[in-house]
C-alpha cells in the first residue's frame, strides 16, 4: 500500500516525470519532445508531443525475440466441438502484416477511416491491428448494432471500407452480418470498397468491384507482406480509433483515441491492475465491438506480452459451464467479466466448483456497479473466497480502468471500486458546482487533470466533446457517473446521473431510444427511464402514447419491439411497455422522469410533490394503468 501510495502522488505531483519513465518501456521511433501539454477549457490534451510509433510494433514486432513462440491469442469458438485456434506472436505478426498488405493494396493509407463488423472471430483482432498496422482509423461497430446504427456511424466519420463476416454464431443461433452491412450501405456513399470473411458460409450477396471475399484477398496479399505489410509512421497524437458510445442525446457520439497516451494507459492499467505476470492467460469477455475488448483483449494485453483468449459465443451455450469450462481448458490466470454476466450465471445449478479453477489469480468485474450479492458470489464460488477481485470502474472515453483495488495489495470492500490508479485525481462536485472536500462526500464524479488514455475529442464535433465533459465543472472532467466517497477514501460509483442507461453494461441513450420508439406508426410520444433488474442490472421501462386504443395490444408491443431492433438493435429492447393517455409534464413541457422512474420501480409511495405538473391526474392514470397492465 506504501508503494501505491508512493506512486499515485508521484503522478499527481510530478507527471511528467512518472510518465516519461513508464513511457521509455515502449518502442518509439522518435521520442517526445514534450511529455504533456493540457488545457480543460478548450479543451487540448497532448500527451508526448513529437514522438513518433507505431502501436502495432509495441504489441508485436518488439516481442518477437523473446516470445515469439507464445501464444498471443488464443481463441475459443462459440461451439465447444470445433476446435480452438492458438496464434503466436510470430503467427498473429505476420497475419497482420499481411492484413495490413491487404488494406493498402485496396487502397487504405494513413487517416483512412475504416469500419470493422465483426463476431468474435481471430480476423476481428486481426482487422483491428491491421487498420492500426497502416494507420487507418478503427472504428469497430459492436455485432448486436442494426444497419441504421451502421449507417450512422459509417457516415459520421466518412468511413471508405467496411470488414465484415457472411454471419455470426450466438449460442444455438446464426445471425446474418453481410445482409445488415448491406442495407445500412445503401445509405452510405463514402464507402466502396467491402471485405467479407465467411464464417458461417451463408449465402450473400457480393456485388462486383464493391465487395471481396476476405480469403482470397488475404491470400494475394501473403506474397505482397514483405513489400505493403509495414508499420507506418504515426505522431504521438494521431488517431488511433473511433468508438461510438451513447450519450444523453439522440445521436451517438465517435469517442477518438489518440495513439501514445492510449498505449502506455492500455498497458500500464492493465499490468497493474490485474497484477500481469509473463506468461498469464487473460480471458476479458467482453467483445471487441466495445471499449473493454480494445483495452484488455487487445492493446492492453498485447503490448504487455499477454497471452489474450478470445471467447466467440455466450456464457449461457451450450449450458452455464462454458466459462468455466474455459477457464480450466486453457488455465487462465486473469479472468475479467462484467456483473451481469456473474448475476446470470449465480442462477445456474452448475458450481463454478466442479471446474478446476485453480489456476486463476485475479478475478476483474467491469461495466457497471457489482452489488453486493454478485460480489460475494464471485469471491466464494469462483475464487474460492481466496482471489482478490478487482471492482475496475472506467469509460468509453477514458481509455482504461480509472479506479480499482490493486489486486492482493488494497483492501477490498464488495461493492466498491476502492482508489484511483496513479495518475488518476477524482474529485466530487455537487448539484451547485461546488467541490465537496470532506472525505465523506457523495456527489458527481469528475476528473482534475489529464491521464494519457482520455479521449482527445469527439470526431467531427469537437464542441460536442466540450459541452459533454467539459463544461458542467470548468477544470474538470465530468464522468456522468455519481458517486460516493467513505471515511477511508474508497470510491463507490452508483450510476449515471445523467439520461444514460446501463443495461448489461451496455450504455443506453435514453433520447436515441424514445426517437427510435417515436418512430413507430402509432406512437405519438415516449418516455423511457431504468428500473433495478435482477440480472441487467438496469432493465427499460417505456411509457408510450399511442395515436389510437390498440386492438390488440400486445402485438402492438411486439412491432416496438421489431422497431427499436431494426432502427438500434436487439440491445436497446425495453423489456417493459406501459401504454399510457398523457405523460406527466411540469407547465415548461418537460418530461418528469423522477415520478416515471418511481412507477417503474413499483413505488409509486416515493412519487413525492406533484404539484408543479401541469396535469397531476395523470400521474393517477398511469399507475392505474400500471396496476391494470396485462
Ligand atoms: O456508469 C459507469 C459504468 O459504465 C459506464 C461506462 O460505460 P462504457 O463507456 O460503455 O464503458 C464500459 C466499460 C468500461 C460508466 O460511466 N461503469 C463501468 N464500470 C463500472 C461502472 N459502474 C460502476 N462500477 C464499475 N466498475
Amino acid at each position: 500500500m506504501e508503494a501505491y501510495e508512493a506512486q499515485w502522488n508521484k503522478a499527481k505531483d510530478q507527471p511528467e516525470v512518472f510518465w516519461s519513465a513508464i513511457a521509455a518501456h515502449f518502442q518509439w521511433k522518435k521520442p517526445w519532445n514534450k511529455v504533456l501539454e493540457w488545457n480543460f477549457e478548450e479543451p487540448c490534451i497532448r500527451w508526448f508531443e513529437g514522438a513518433q510509433l507505431n502501436i502495432t510494433e509495441n504489441c508485436l514486432d518488439r516481442h518477437l525475440d523473446s516470445i515469439g513462440d507464445q501464444a498471443a491469442l488464443v481463441w475459443e469458438p462459440n461451439d465447444p466441438s470445433e476446435p480452438f485456434q492458438s496464434l503466436s506472436y510470430r503467427e498473429l505478426h505476420q497475419e497482420v502484416e499481411t492484413a495490413a498488405a491487404m488494406l493498402r493494396m485496396h487502397g487504405i493509407k494513413k487517416g483512412d477511416r475504416v469500419c470493422i463488423y465483426l463476431p468474435m472471430v481471430p480476423e476481428l483482432a486481426i482487422a483491428v491491428m491491421a487498420c492500426a498496422r497502416v494507420g487507418a482509423i478503427h472504428s469497430v461497430v459492436f455485432g448486436g448494432f442494426s444497419a441504421q446504427s451502421i449507417a450512422d456511424r459509417i457516415n459520421d466519420a466518412q468511413c471508405n471500407l467496411v470488414i465484415c463476416s457472411d454471419g455470426a454464431f450466438r449460442g444455438s443461433k446464426t445471425i446474418p452480418m453481410k445482409s445488415t452491412v448491406d442495407d445500412a450501405l445503401d445509405r452510405c456513399p463514402s464507402v466502396n470498397k467491402v471485405l467479407v470473411l465467411t464464417r458461417s458460409r451463408s449465402a450473400v450477396s457480393m456485388i462486383k468491384t464493391r465487395d471481396f471475399w476476405w480469403k482470397e484477398e488475404f491470400e494475394k496479399a501473403k506474397e505482397k507482406r514483405a513489400e505493403l505489410g509495414y508499420a507506418e509512421v504515426m505522431e504521438a497524437e494521431d488517431p488511433l480509433f473511433i468508438l461510438y458510445t451513447s450519450g444523453s442525446t439522440g445521436k451517438p457520439k465517435g469517442v477518438v483515441h489518440t495513439t501514445a497516451g492510449y498505449m502506455v494507459w492500455a498497458n500500464y492499467t492493465f499490468v497493474n491492475a490485474f497484477q500481469f505476470q509473463p506468461g498469464d492467460v487473460h480471458f476479458c469477455t467482453a467483445d471487441i465491438g466495445w471499449i473493454t475488448g480494445h483495452s484488455y483483449i487487445l492493446y492492453g494485453p498485447l503490448s504487455a506480452g499477454a497471452t489474450s483468449l478470445m471467447f466467440e459465443g455466450v456464457p449461457s451455450w451450450p449450458d452455464a459451464r462454458r466459462f468455466w469450462q474455459i477457464v480450466e481448458k486453457h488455465r487462465v490466470q486473469l479472468f475479467y467479466t462484467a456483473p451481469t454476466a456473474i448475476r446470470s450465471l449465480m442462477g445456474s445449478p452448475y458450481r463454478p466448483s466442479e471446474n478446476d479453477l485453480s489456476s486463476l489469480r485475479v478475478l476483474g468485474s467491469v461495466g457497471e456497479p457489482i452489488n453486493e450479492t454478485a460480489w460475494q458470489w464471485y469471491k466464494d464460488e469462483v475464487g474460492g473466497g481466496r482471489l482478490p477481485i478487482t471492482d475496475t470502474w472506467w469509460q468509453t472515453e477514458t481509455g482504461g480502468i480509472m479506479i480499482c483495488p490493486i489486486p492482493g495489495i488494497t483492501p477490498e470492500k464488495p461493492g466498491k471500486a476502492t482508489l484511483p490508479l496513479p495518475g488518476i485525481v477524482p474529485v466530487l462536485f455537487n448539484e451547485k458546482g461546488e467541490e465537496l472536500h470532506a472525505l465523506q462526500s457523495s456527489g458527481n464524479l469528475c476528473i482534475k487533470a489529464p491521464w494519457p488514455g482520455m479521449l482527445r475529442t469527439t470526431w467531427g464535433d469537437h464542441e460536442r466533446c466540450k459541452n459533454t465533459y467539459f463544461s458542467a465543472y470548468p477544470g474538470n472532467y465530468f464522468t456522468g457517473d455519481g458517486c460516493e466517497r467513505d471515511a477511508d477514501g474508497y470510491y463507490k460509483i452508483t450510476g449515471r446521473v445523467d439520461d444514460v442507461l446501463n443495461v448489461s453494461g451496455h450504455r443506453i441513450g435514453t433520447a436515441e431510444l424514445e426517437n427510435a420508439i417515436n418512430q413507430f406508426t402509432d406512437v405519438v410520444e415516449s418516455a423511457v427511464v431504468g428500473y433495478p433488474h435482477e440480472i441487467k442490472g438496469q432493465g427499460i421501462y417505456a411509457f408510450v402514447i399511442l395515436n389510437r386504443t390498440p386492438e390488440d395490444p400486445a402485438l402492438i408491443k411486439q412491432d416496438i419491439l421489431a422497431t427499436v431492433s431494426r432502427l438500434i438493435g436487439p440491445i436497446a429492447k425495453p423489456d417493459e411497455i406501459l401504454f399510457v393517455e398523457a405523460l406527466p409534464k411540469t407547465r415548461s413541457g418537460k418530461i418528469m422522469r423522477r415520478i416515471l422512474r418511481k412507477i417503474a420501480e413499483g413505488q409509486p409511495e416515493a412519487i413525492g410533490d406533484t404539484s408543479t405538473l401541469l396535469d397531476p391526474d395523470v400521474v393517477k392514470a398511469i399507475l392505474e394503468a400500471s396496476q391494470n397492465k396485462p
